[in-house]
């Protein structure tokens, strides 16, 4: 059985004092909602300190990329190795902003992925489409290209490892969200096309949606058959906002468990 799953994604936003003003909010609020599970994912200089400050937590510790290499010449790459060291048990990557920002390829994104397993942590598999590319009406084929390269170069069982988030790219901080039917709609699609290959797995795999959820709009999307869950951008930096949504997914979750 899925089990709903709220991950922060802070992006290059904090500093320490407000980190430890955020996690002094929410540590202790999240901490009795305790049959959904919970994530925060750190700035890279951070990592040392959101990894202390979660000790004990019902949180658990991620970061917002990886290197696809294991150790060498990389000039300002952090590796996989390193990053469970401290404390991570999960990676974001492929996100539209480090795919269209940093121009990252699907197979980069793969060779990522791969890294993240290789030394234990769980991708957080970012896929979605742009406003262009859903006018177009392609949006299933550009996901499933983004899809494929990952299950070309790890293979489908390691995907069994990961999390994976559907996240429409214009719908991410722009306030318009996928309405719970569109969102629906993708993870349905994204869970039918793996269920092709391999039936239990598309069962177990844990599917977030993502893109301006906020605690106003998250129960609606949460209650949506195929969405497990939510990868937050802006509302993760805001202790209510954020609390708002773990709240909805442990509803969520309270009421496909009754
Ligand atoms: P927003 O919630 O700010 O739209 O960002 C979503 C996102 O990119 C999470 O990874």
């Amino acid at each position: 059985m899925r089990t709903k799953l709220v991950a922060g994604n802070w992006k290059m936003n904090g500093n320490l004092a407000t980190n430890q003003a955020l996690l002094g909010t929410i540590i202790p609020r999240l901490a009795p909602l305790t049959r959904a599970r919970y994530a925060v994912c750190a700035p890279f200089p951070y990592l040392a300190q959101v990894q202390d400050a979660l000790r004990g937590s019902n949180i658990a510790l991620g970061a917002q990329d990886v290197c696809q290499f294991d150790a060498g010449a990389y000039t300002g790459g952090v590796s996989a190795a390193m990053l469970a060291e401290f404390g991570c048990r999960y990676v974001i990557v492929g996100h539209s902003e480090r795919r269209t920002v940093f121009g990252e390829t699907d197979e980069v994104v793969a060779r990522k992925f791969g890294a993240a397993i290789h030394h234990g942590l769980t991708p957080i598999l970012c896929v979605g489409e742009l406003l262009a590319e859903r006018e177009a009406g392609v949006t299933e084929a550009v996901v499933s290209r983004q899809l494929d390269a990952v299950i070309a170069g790890c293979g489908l069982a390691a995907l069994g490892k990961a999390v994976l988030a559907y996240e429409p790219v214009w719908a991410i901080g722009t306030g318009k969200t996928a309405t719970p039917q569109q969102a629906q709609a993708v993870h349905a699609f994204i869970r039918a096309r793996i269920a092709g290959a391999d039936r239990r797995l598309a069962d177990e795999l844990v599917i977030l949606y993502g893109g301006s959820v906020k605690a106003a709009n998250a129960s609606q999307l949460f209650a949506m058959q195929d969405v497990d869950g939510g990868l937050i951008g802006g509302a993760s930096l805001a202790a209510d906002e954020f609390i708002g949504i773990c709240r909805a997914a442990l509803d969520a979750e309270e009421t496909v468990r009754a």
